[in-house]
């Protein structure tokens, strides 16, 4: 899946004005994001800083599917930043009156907001929103249908990079449902842009893409042969919300052949680390004894999320303040704006 215009997010100057996808980004916006990440942990103790980064300024998290990780780390990300933060629930919000998004939004930018952090079903979704802000106002993607989690990616490579150092001498083995998972769209770009050696996905035909070799990863249907010498393994749930018809025969089959367990663990190099991007099936796609097992960094993944998303959303307001973005505030809505 391919959205147009990905540049759409980058400023006169290259640099990220929003944050959309992965898709169209050079090395080194992904690696500023990674160590400007690092830069708010401290090295002994782990703790995150507090800095006034983002004092002054007003953060939305629009949330239209649930979320556990992203929702929760965006918000203490944006403290940490110093920024007011303000999370609208979408249920007791008058898009349950009828209210059309982009009504919803230039009246949530008419409070003078300088970021949207949005999570929604449809892919494009950020897109479209990024499309219609006024120019000073910032979109994060934190989830859009299909398409694309580009924080749940980077902080899934700022924890490989904690544990293994540079991404390029890597194998890396992502397992599940291929096809419908967003995260793994942009776990793959990401990958690529860091030149990791090799990118293997495992799972069953019926929840690969249908030409997973473009995307330049090699496709396994045998989780040992795939999980073999292996630095990385990910594994992923199966997104039966977005699955438009019965795709397994069970998931007590899926994880008879694809579900991650001690014994197929042992076909990776022995130091290799096991990643979730969560939720976790437990008995689906990976066995209780691997999620909470010595080389799981599950829940590490989730507090580099914090880390991560700080640099993302400071890294976007630094690049607005070079450029000396002036704050519009919205008046009325104009014909362009509506096309
Ligand atoms: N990984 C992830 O996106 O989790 P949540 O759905 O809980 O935010």
């Amino acid at each position: 899946m391919r959205l147009s215009t990905p540049n759409l997010q980058l400023n006169e100057q290259g640099k990220l004005r929003h944050f959309l996808t992965l898709e169209g980004l050079k090395q080194h916006h992904l690696t500023e994001i990674l160590d400007v990440a690092e830069s708010f942990i401290n090295p002994l103790t782990g703790d995150i800083s507090k800095v006034p980064s983002l004092h002054g300024k007003t953060i939305m998290n629009l949330f239209f599917e649930p979320s556990t990780r992203t929702l929760t780390t965006f918000e203490i990300a944006e403290k940490r930043l110093s920024a007011d933060v303000v999370n609208l629930n979408i249920e007791t919000s008058s898009t349950k009156k009828g209210e059309t998004l982009l009504d919803t939004l230039w009246n949530l930018e008419a409070m003078l907001v300088d970021m949207f952090v949005v999570r929604h079903s449809e892919s494009g979704a950020a897109h479209f929103i990024a499309k219609h802000v006024a120019p000073h106002v910032h979109v994060v993607n934190a989830g859009d249908g299909q398409h694309a989690h580009p924080t749940q990616a980077m902080l899934d490579m700022f924890t490989i990079r904690k544990h293994k150092g540079d991404i390029f001498d890597l194998k890396v083995a992502i397992i599940g449902d291929i096809q419908h998972s967003r995260v793994v769209r942009s776990q793959i770009q990401a990958l690529s842009i860091l030149e990791a050696r090799e990118i293997r996905v495992i799972g069953p035909k019926t929840l690969m893409p249908s030409h997973p070799e473009a995307l330049g990863v090699h496709v396994y249907d045998h989780i040992e042969e795939g999980l073999d010498g292996v630095d990385v393994i990910i594994n992923v749930r199966l997104q039966s919300e977005r699955m438009k018809s019965a795709l397994l025969p069970s998931e007590k089959e899926f994880f008879n052949l694809y579900g991650l367990t001690k014994e197929r663990l042992s076909y990776a190099k022995p130091d290799a680390i096991v990643m979730h991007p969560g939720p976790v099936n437990r008995g689906v796609e990976i066995d209780s004894e691997v999620a909470d097992g010595h080389q799981s960094v599950i829940l590490e993944q989730v507090t580099y999320g914090i880390a991560v998303r700080m640099a993302v959303m400071s890294i976007i307001i630094d690049n607005a303040k070079q450029l000396n973005a002036e704050k519009q505030i919205p008046k009325k809505v104009t014909e362009e704006a509506r096309s």
